[in-house]
């Protein structure tokens, strides 16, 4: 089927889905008006499915992706739609043929609904995030978890979603190579992240997942802050050294500000020119963080030495025998760990476990053996 007739029939059932969801809203779900929609939308769905097999749809910010393209010119009926998936938290929605119309049925009612509790996937339509990370654990009531650890948990990831508009700011401020960075917001995300260890909250259940790719950089220095303050933690950091770790894993890519987008967005290989130039975030940024009043001073090491392996190798070159700080050492573990998990341009998310054997085999070269035993008893628990 050429693309354009595509595109012209996936509005054609948006706007019979959206009609389906605003009928069953506005009157009953038993409404034949409802049910005239469903069917529509059911007939077209299904002639689709009988010729590519599966449709994925996923939203980006206000946009509405399919196949890796925005669906343009759609208007409010594509507003609308991606209203509908944004109010069930619904990023990415896969239709596979075979699906039948009780199942479409119950999809539309579900929500159309204001409970979101009832959406779950099934064989033939799959809902989730957008699979940008893997592994992100939900937000359900875990069974090992007090009720009073879950609601701390609540807490953390919307005072979490809260300052990654702060360190937004804080990275906006370091482009502006302003000298004061106001990073009182961080404090409090960094007290939350604490108060959750001390309890037992497992980090990864504290990542953050990436709504977009621009957001990277913001997203990333997150949850090195989250994975860098949970190993200090456990291995019995805590007070004033706790939050000054928290400080310097915020910083460690500050760096990468003072390298061209071009090049640190570019997607496929990097020359040895541009791999050069993008290993200088470390060096620009200790040097920037030298500059500022109120940056501990571990913060400086932590952006210097962040890619320097256990065993010395890496980068930046310093001469001699240089050993990282093991606050850098713990940096390092965590970078890579949050790498790994994210889908970049260059390549596709790794599974923790893959990641772990990955650790693993890498104990006593890239890393420091004993961080990583006392890592991987941390995400693991
Ligand atoms: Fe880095
Ligand atoms: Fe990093």
């Amino acid at each position: 089927m050429p693309e354009i007739e595509y595109k012209k029939d996936l509005l054609q059932i948006i706007k019979a889905f959206n009609a389906a969801i605003s009928n069953s809203r506005l009157y009953t779900f038993k409404h034949p008006q409802v049910k005239q929609y469903i069917e529509l939308t059911y007939l077209e769905l299904d002639r689709i499915l009988q010729i590519g097999q599966e449709i994925t749809l996923i939203v980006i910010g206000e946009n509405l992706v399919f196949n890796n393209q925005t669906v343009q010119d759609g208007g409010p009926n594509i507003y609308q739609f991606v209203t509908i998936l944004q109010e069930n938290n619904i990023e990415r929605i896969t239709f596979i043929e075979g699906l039948s119309k009780e199942i479409l049925y119950q999809l539309i009612k579900d929500l159309a609904s204001s409970e979101t509790t009832a959406l779950k996937s099934s064989e033939h339509i799959k809902l989730g995030k957008v699979e940008i990370r893997v592994d992100d654990t939900e937000l359900s009531q875990d069974e090992s978890l007090s009720d009073n650890s879950y609601e701390n948990l609540k807490d953390i990831i919307s005072l979490r979603d809260a300052t990654l508009s702060e360190i937004k700011g804080i990275y906006r401020d370091i482009k502006i190579k302003k000298k004061q960075l106001d990073i009182r917001g961080v404090e409090e995300m960094i007290s939350a992240f604490v108060k959750g260890f001390t309890q037992g909250i497992n980090p990864i259940s504290m990542l953050a997942s990436l709504k977009s790719v621009d957001e990277y950089t913001f997203t990333h220095v997150i949850n090195v802050c989250i994975l860098t303050m949970s190993q200090a933690e456990s291995l019995g950091f805590s007070g004033e050294h706790l939050y000054q770790i928290g400080v310097a894993s915020v910083m460690h890519d500050a760096g990468k500000l003072f390298i061209p987008e071009e090049i640190l967005n570019k997607p496929g290989k990097l020359s040895r020119e541009e791999r050069a130039i993008i290993e200088t975030h470390t060096t620009k940024g200790a040097r920037y963080i030298l500059g500022l009043e109120n940056m501990p001073r571990i913060a400086v090491l932590g952006a210097l030495e962040h890619h320097i392996k256990y065993d010395g190798t890496g980068y930046p070159l310093i001469k001699g025998k240089w050993n990282p700080n093991i606050v850098s050492q713990m940096i390092a573990v965590a970078d890579v760990f949050d790498a790994m998990r994210s889908r970049r341009s260059y390549s596709p998310p790794k599974s923790t476990e893959l990641i772990i054997k990955i650790l693993t085999e890498e104990k006593g070269t890239a890393f420091n053996p004993f961080l990583i035993d006392s890592f991987i008893k941390l995400i693991s628990m």
